[in-house]
């Protein structure tokens, strides 16, 4: 028995954080930390659930939630302090929670625990820091903080579409595209495109001040950006973007997971699975368009592109980041564009991503839980 106590105080220990209601035991993806979960045993991590309602991180123990496997249900125990925790509170509209932020400030200023991936990311600021340096803005479209119709009227004059999106935005909610046509006989139009649930509805106006008084109809009081439409490398005249999972592995050191692909629904100005795109290769799909060799740059740009994006965000957030996602798109060039860098990647269905990712998660925590200081 005593040398059972013995063997768990040292193997290391992971919290997974999640957020609480009266919907559920726990929000987030239950599926995604019980292959964690496993993921640990096999490595002789144990990996428990903590949530921001019952949370406690004093002395030594905590309380969290194990799983049995035999019984498909979780039992709340106390349990051992974590060295280690993840943050994958869902939403970011829990994470402003002031219960929520309290429960993430007091992770952070824990002297024994390391805490990874504190906080969701916003566009904007993304957009701020890469904006910045030398070897990350190349890859950046150019954006601007949306307040009136004159920055459509001056980016369209540069670009021929635009994309508008929300700041805290996800999974396409909220996101619209501008685009100006110029027919040879006709006169000139613009077009404003809304992603609706798996479709995307057009209007059509004859200035950009009537087109405005719609944007500003839908964008209400949340803020947004507007940002150069980038005209992506399509397949069966399907656009695509790359999906990158970028993380630590165990040296701390960042590394390219995976690449996965998703091809926009046919009548969808995003790729997003929810509304319409599907999973796909990125082989596949850039060799269709751009030939077996330059496939292969492009996927070897877009990793270093990764790379260099995933090093410049954490060292403008100042936080320790374990693992990020990034949308990339490829223009007719070859050209690699970040669309945006999210700190709590959806779960990859490719299963070798898949794969290599929850034993990336496992790897860095030890790794973590082996690091002096903070
Ligand atoms: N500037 C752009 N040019 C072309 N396509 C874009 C642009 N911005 C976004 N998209 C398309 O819309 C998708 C969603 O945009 P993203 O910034 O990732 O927002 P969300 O947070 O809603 O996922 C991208 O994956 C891409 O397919
Ligand atoms: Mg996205």
């Amino acid at each position: 028995m005593d040398g059972q106590i013995q063997s768990t105080r040292q193997r290391p220990i992971l919290a997974i954080l999640t957020y609480a209601d009266e919907k559920r035991i726990f929000r987030g993806n239950q599926e995604n930390f019980i292959d964690l979960i496993r993921a640990g045993e096999e490595r002789g991590v144990l990996v428990y659930v903590m949530t921001t309602a019952d949370f406690k991180l004093r002395g030594k123990q905590a309380i969290g939630y194990k799983y049995r496997a035999s019984t498909k249900s979780w039992k709340r125990e106390l349990l051992p302090l974590p060295n280690v925790i993840y943050n994958r509170i869902p939403y970011r509209k829990f994470e402003a929670l002031p219960e929520v932020q309290q429960v993430i400030q007091t992770c952070m200023r824990h002297r024994e625990v390391k805490f990874f991936n504190p906080s969701f990311f916003n566009k904007w600021t993304l957009f701020e820091w890469l904006n910045k340096s030398r070897r990350t803005k190349p890859y950046i479209p150019e954006t601007k903080r949306l307040s009136s119709s004159d920055d459509i009227d001056k980016l369209l004059q540069a670009y021929p579409s635009l994309y508008l999106k929300p700041i805290r935005g996800k999974a396409g909610k909220g996101i619209m595209k501008v685009s100006r046509t110029e027919g040879k006989s006709k006169p000139r139009q613009f077009e404003l495109s809304i992603q609706d649930k798996t479709e995307s509805h057009i209007s059509r106006y004859p200035s950009v001040t009537q087109l405005w008084s719609q944007v500003r109809e839908l964008v209400g009081s949340k803020d947004y950006i507007v940002q150069q439409g980038i005209v992506l490398s399509s397949y069966k005249r399907r656009p695509f973007d790359l999906r990158v999972l970028v993380q630590k592995n165990y040296r701390g050191a960042w590394t390219i997971t995976g690449i996965g692909a998703r091809l926009a629904g046919k009548l969808s100005i995003t790729t997003h699975v929810p509304r319409g795109g599907s999973i796909d290769n990125p082989r596949k799909l850039l060799t269709h368009a751009f030939g077996q060799a330059e496939s292969k740059r492009i996927i070897r740009s877009a990793k270093r592109a990764a790379l260099i994006i995933a090093k410049h965000v954490e060292s403008s957030s100042g936080q320790t980041l374990g693992e990020m996602s990034m949308d990339l798109g490829v223009d007719s060039d070859g050209h690699i564009w970040l669309f945006e860098v999210n700190s709590k990647p959806m779960k990859f269905d490719e299963p070798p991503i898949r794969q290599k990712s929850l034993e990336n998660l496992i790897r860095y925590s030890i790794f973590l839980s082996q690091k002096n200081g903070l």
